[in-house]
């Protein structure tokens, strides 16, 4: 059976775990292409792939997420690994770290079968901001070859009969199930303002938005949070309420009412934001809690 391992680095340290991954692999027995992401021009030829990327501020490299979207189709018929590099303490050695978030929604977008956090490597001597600075703390070369030559052993074993995994277009983890969500929210909750400024007086419409606007918001917080791959309750609840207040900045006060006056209202504005956070997170929180799967699509 054929295997390419491919690679996003910046520094060398997950090269070398790819190195290691190969040569397990290898001694099982498999026919091993070892080559860096931006070399590979075509997966056909290949029986399963393994993905490995370095993690800088929680993220794989550009090159490595763009090597997924793009082979993102040939990758769902193959059975796919991904690792990650990145921990310079033994945590990745002591608890299994689950994929940051953009690794975990490219896993599910390729259906990955597997995703092992490994630790990484930084150079004492390591050049360029904020690594150098972060060298002078944390250099060190974390790469557990015990732990990695297991993991690859363990994929030699599964290989010949392994199918690729379920793979899930759009989980709930990804930016645009994020954003788009509240997009909508606040269009119903102007839609709704609107409506009510054309049949009641101001007061009453303002108290009957303050109601609806959390009601609404209750309603799609469990849209999205029914969905796999849902974001945390607390960051959700932040970035919505962000974007429900930057849409009533710019949109109503910048280009309808051309004047930020309606920020100083606190029931017609601030109520409603606080308790669109509320609504969200709460939402949120007490989905988490419940025992019932998450549906698969987003
Ligand atoms: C600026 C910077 C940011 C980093 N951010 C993370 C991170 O978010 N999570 C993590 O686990 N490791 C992080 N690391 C550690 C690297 O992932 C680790 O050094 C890795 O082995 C580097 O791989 P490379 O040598 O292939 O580039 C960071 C390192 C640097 C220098």
């Amino acid at each position: 059976m054929r295997v390419l391992v491919t690679w996003a680095s910046k520094r060398g340290g997950t090269a070398g775990i790819a190195a290691m991954i190969a040569e397990a692999l290898r001694a099982g027995g498999l026919d091993v292409t070892a080559i860096p992401v931006e070399q590979v021009t075509a997966l056909d030829g290949f029986d399963a792939i393994v993905i490995g990327g370095a993690l800088y501020a929680n993220l794989w490299p550009w090159r490595a997420r763009r090597f997924v979207n793009r082979h993102i189709d040939v990758l769902r018929t193959k059975p796919v690994w991904l690792f990650s590099s990145g921990p310079l303490d033994a945590s990745a050695d002591t608890t299994e770290i689950p994929p940051a978030p953009v690794v975990s929604v490219l896993a599910e977008r390729v259906g990955a079968i597997g995703h092992a956090t490994f630790g990484g490597r930084l150079e004492p001597a390591a050049k360029g901001f904020p690594a150098g600075a972060m060298a002078k703390s944390h250099s060190g070369d974390w790469r557990n070859a015990d732990r990695i030559h297991a993991w690859a052993t363990a994929i030699a074993a599964a290989l010949p009969g392994a199918r690729p995994g379920q793979a899930i277009e759009r989980p709930a983890h990804s930016l645009r199930c994020l954003l788009w969500r509240p997009v909508m929210g606040w269009a119903m909750c102007a839609t709704l303002m609107m409506l009510l400024l054309t049949a009641l007086p101001l007061g009453w419409a303002l108290a009957i938005h303050a109601i609806s606007a959390p009601v609404i918001f209750t309603m799609i917080a469990c849209a999205y949070f029914s969905n796999r791959g849902a974001r945390e309750p607390l960051p959700t609840a932040i970035v919505w309420t962000t974007i429900v207040i930057a849409l009533d900045a710019i949109v109503i006060a910048g280009l309808v009412q051309r004047s930020a006056a309606m920020f100083a209202s606190i029931p017609g504005t601030w109520l409603p934001f606080l308790l669109i956070f509320v609504a969200v997170w709460a939402t949120g929180a007490i989905m988490s809690m419940l025992p019932q799967p998450r549906s698969a699509t987003a």
